[in-house]
């Protein structure tokens, strides 16, 4: 079966003993992951390492990065390197969130080299995409969110693009409350893998999770991850509190 993944995106939220307290609150949930399932945490970067040890040896549990530098290394002053991030053992990097796009000007060129210096560093990407409301409104989704995977994604080989994860966010849906109905997101991401198909052929297609994002709680997980294409979640707001987020990682196919 395709990785189901719950992963929880902290955003800049939490102190540092704040989030020592959540995961441990949750760990002491002891939920027992399948061999398909992951749940990962994406952390700010001061607390990678804290939260590699806290999850040490605990199975399908993993930490992720928030974001990384498309520079390999060299006078960047504030920027951490993917190979940074490698040498301390972190298997995961979000990149491209929504909020990176729009806050810190990430295009889709500047993201293809930031997925490419991750994977050469052994580092799955946790691939965002999403369209803003003015798109959907304008019913033009598919196409705003095939040129972002097409530009950032699709000058990968085979053998690499079957190590990406993508996480489809609608930004209407982000932080809003307002959650893509189920079967919004199973339009979404049947077409993403559809656009996979195209490129790359089923059975390489059929293997790419493709997480949702936005306004994930406990009480909708079970139904979003119920969608046949639909493998897990991107949380944000509600990855704040250990028993909710305990839910969506029990919500996980
Ligand atoms: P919310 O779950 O708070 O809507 O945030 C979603 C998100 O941006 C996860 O990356």
């Amino acid at each position: 079966m395709r990785q189901q993944i719950a992963a929880a995106n902290w955003k800049m939220n939490l102190t540092y003993q704040q989030g020592e307290q959540l995961l441990d609150v949750l760990l002491k949930e002891a939920i027992a992951l399948k061999d398909h399932q992951r749940a990962v945490f994406a952390v700010p970067f001061p607390y990678l390492i804290m939260a590699t040890q806290k999850l040490d040896g605990k199975k399908g549990y993993a930490v992720s990065a928030q974001n990384c530098s498309d520079k390999k290394s060299g006078a960047y002053t504030g920027e951490v390197a993917a190979e940074m991030l490698k040498s301390i053992n972190i298997p995961y990097c979000v990149l491209g969130h929504s909020e990176r796009r729009e806050y810190f000007g990430e295009d889709n060129l500047t993201l293809a080299q930031k997925v490419l210096l991750c994977l050469e560093n052994n580092i799955t990407p946790i691939f965002c995409c999403g369209e803003p409301l003015h798109i959907r409104e304008a019913n033009a989704q598919q196409e705003f969110v095939a040129t972002q995977l097409k530009e950032s994604l699709f000058g990968l080989a085979d053998d690499a693009i079957r190590k990406i994860v993508i996480a489809y966010e609608p930004i209407w849906a982000i932080g809003t409350g307002r959650t893509a109905s189920a079967a919004q997101a199973q339009e979404m991401h049947k077409h993403i893998r559809e656009f996979l198909t195209a490129k790359y052929g089923a059975s390489t297609a059929n293997e790419i999770p493709i997480l949702y994002g936005g306004s994930v709680k406990g009480a909708n997980a079970s139904e979003l991850f119920g969608c046949s294409d639909v493998d897990g979640g991107l949380v944000g707001g509600a990855s704040l509190n250990a028993s909710e987020f305990a839910s969506i990682i029990r919500a996980l196919k």
